[in-house]
């Protein structure tokens, strides 16, 4: 038995348009014991990402939504606190899937254990997890960036968008990031080394981004969609690559936004200019994933990439936090901090 209350945050209710609190119900429990083969953790760190807004909704999806009752889905980095597994000893951090929760009871096969020697250990869930793994396995298998050629990508100080911008400089392309205002801007051009960085809040968009890309668009990291996207699409040039990684601009909407129809305009223009349009979600190339940890750590080390993380505190901050990364409030990789 134990006298650790676990306090967790269930989904409520399904948003119709933007999440609001109503949608959420936090409360406390007993924690849980574990079984054979079951590690309790502590969590420390909860990651908070844009895919949680479609795990929330019923429409269809490539994964299914979190049931109503059930905790929010999520990753997370926790602290061993007993374990009847014969590979974890209490005290070892792990990355485990535990939800918005503050204890979490996980089977040992389903844990990485990390080294909080080699890195911070919040950055397994953005540079060196599943959003670094995100940027470097849709733009190095979809995106293939040439030296010489342009790469553009949004959300561009974001946790994948700020990884994708730098790996491309690194295979030797121009980065053209766009970010939402002054700050991220400045940050993604003199810390990240974008090489030109265009605000998309700034009304003349499509002419600044034509003027960044003088000789066109090579590959479209696609992060966001929207208005965005009508931006990009006429800069694209012949063979363009656009790996379509999300599409944060139109996750909040409720249905088909009322358009002319440009389907079949838009179809003639991938058969003349011969683009390449594919979709991914990141688990696709879990192959890729030693040679990701081994690359990334060695760039970070280098000073190649570097990576910014907004760190909240509090369980209880995740739905307002969440709120804001869907309307650009996050500046960098969206973390709760659980526990010290
Ligand atoms: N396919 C996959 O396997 C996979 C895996 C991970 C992530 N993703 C996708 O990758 C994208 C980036 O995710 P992330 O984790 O790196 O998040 P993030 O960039 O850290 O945060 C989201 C950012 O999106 C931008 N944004 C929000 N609403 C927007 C809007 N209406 N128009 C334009 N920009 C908007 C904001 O940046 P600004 O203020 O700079 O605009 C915001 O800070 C998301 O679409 C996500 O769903 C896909």
């Amino acid at each position: 038995m134990t006298s650790e209350m676990n306090q967790r945050i269930l989904l409520a209710s399904r948003p119709e348009g933007r999440p609001a609190l109503e949608n959420f119900k936090i409360e406390t429990v007993p924690v849980a014991e574990p079984g054979e083969g079951e590690v309790l953790l502590k969590i420390l760190y909860l990651s908070l990402d844009p895919y949680m807004r479609g795990r929330m909704s019923n429409a269809r999806s490539y994964a299914q939504p979190v049931a109503i009752g059930d905790v929010m889905e999520g990753g997370t980095v926790g602290r061993v606190v007993r374990s009847r597994h014969a590979g974890f000893a209490e005290g070892d951090i792990v990355l485990s899937h535990s939800g918005w929760q503050s204890y979490a009871v996980a089977r040992g096969d389903h844990l990485r254990k990390l080294d909080p020697a080699a890195a911070p250990i919040s950055t397994a869930l953005g540079v060196l997890g599943m959003p670094g793994f995100t940027a470097y396995s849709g733009l190095l298998t979809i995106g293939q960036p040439k030296p010489g050629e342009t790469v553009v990508v949004a959300a561009a100080s974001g946790a994948v968008g700020s990884a994708v911008g730098q790996i491309a400089k690194i295979k030797g392309a121009r980065a053209v990031g766009i970010a939402g205002g002054p700050e991220k801007c400045a940050f993604a051009r003199n810390e990240l080394g974008f090489d030109a960085v265009i605000d998309h809040r700034a009304p003349d968009i499509a002419a600044q981004l034509a003027a960044a890309c003088p000789g066109g668009i090579d590959v479209y990291f696609e992060n966001v969609g929207g208005d965005i996207f009508a931006a990009v699409f006429p800069l694209l040039n012949k063979f363009a690559r656009i790996p379509v990684c999300g599409l944060i601009a139109q996750y909040n909407d409720t249905g088909p936004r009322p358009a002319p129809d440009r389907l079949p305009g838009f179809m003639r223009e991938v058969l003349s200019r011969s683009l390449l349009i594919r979709g991914f979600i990141q688990r696709e190339f879990a192959d890729q994933r030693p040679a990701f940890y081994e690359e990334m750590a060695a760039w970070i080390a280098s000073g190649q990439v570097r990576y910014r993380e907004d760190i909240v505190d509090g369980l209880e901050s995740a739905p307002e936090a969440f709120f804001g990364l869907l309307e650009g409030r996050n500046f960098g990789k969206l973390v709760i901090r659980v526990a010290e």
